[in-house]
């Protein structure tokens, strides 16, 4: 029987979910709507999520704000340098962060979650925003999903500017 845990472990599950995301943003230009998509399917894909979405940098705020995303409601601003995600659109690296409650100043949205990954949306010298991942596991996430979901995010990134 097909599970999301059966197909999150075969080897191609990031070949296949590239395809998946690739083909829900085609021939559609509106990043919100888009955007809103990509944070459904990939919350739906993975298993061991409670919350899925964007912060979007804001350039006349200077911060990132929420965006479209999956789970229960979240802090809505949140500086460059602030929490896990701030801190991964600060420094344009991926934070993949085992335990939240090691980190400092990381920011509880949903206290259910233990684990968290941050993926910067880089575009030459700018970020766009990040994609948070967060999980009730901890050490939920993998060098895998890190390195995965980077590069498919980086390869969405032209098909999401309008
Ligand atoms: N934990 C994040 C805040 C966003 S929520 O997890 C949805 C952080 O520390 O930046």
């Amino acid at each position: 029987m097909w599970t999301i845990e059966s197909k999150y472990q075969e080897p191609d599950f990031y070949q296949q979910l590239e395809r998946e995301l690739l083909s829900l943003i085609s021939g559609e230009k509106n990043l919100i709507a888009n955007l809103a998509n990509l944070s459904s399917w990939i919350y739906h894909s993975l298993p061991d999520l409670n919350w899925c979405g964007f912060y979007l940098w804001d350039e006349g705020d200077q911060e990132l704000v929420l965006g479209p995303f999956q789970g229960k409601p979240a802090c809505i601003r949140i500086k460059s340098g602030k929490g896990v995600c701030g801190s991964a659109y600060a420094e344009k690296r991926v934070l993949k962060v085992d335990d939240v409650f090691s980190f400092s100043g990381h920011i509880a949205c949903d206290s259910n979650t233990q684990s968290e990954l941050v993926i910067p949306l880089i575009q030459g010298e700018k970020v766009l925003g990040v994609l948070d991942l967060d999980s009730p596991k901890l050490s939920r996430f993998e060098k895998r999903d890190a390195e995965e979901l980077s590069r498919i995010m980086q390869q969405l990134l032209p098909s999401l500017q309008p």
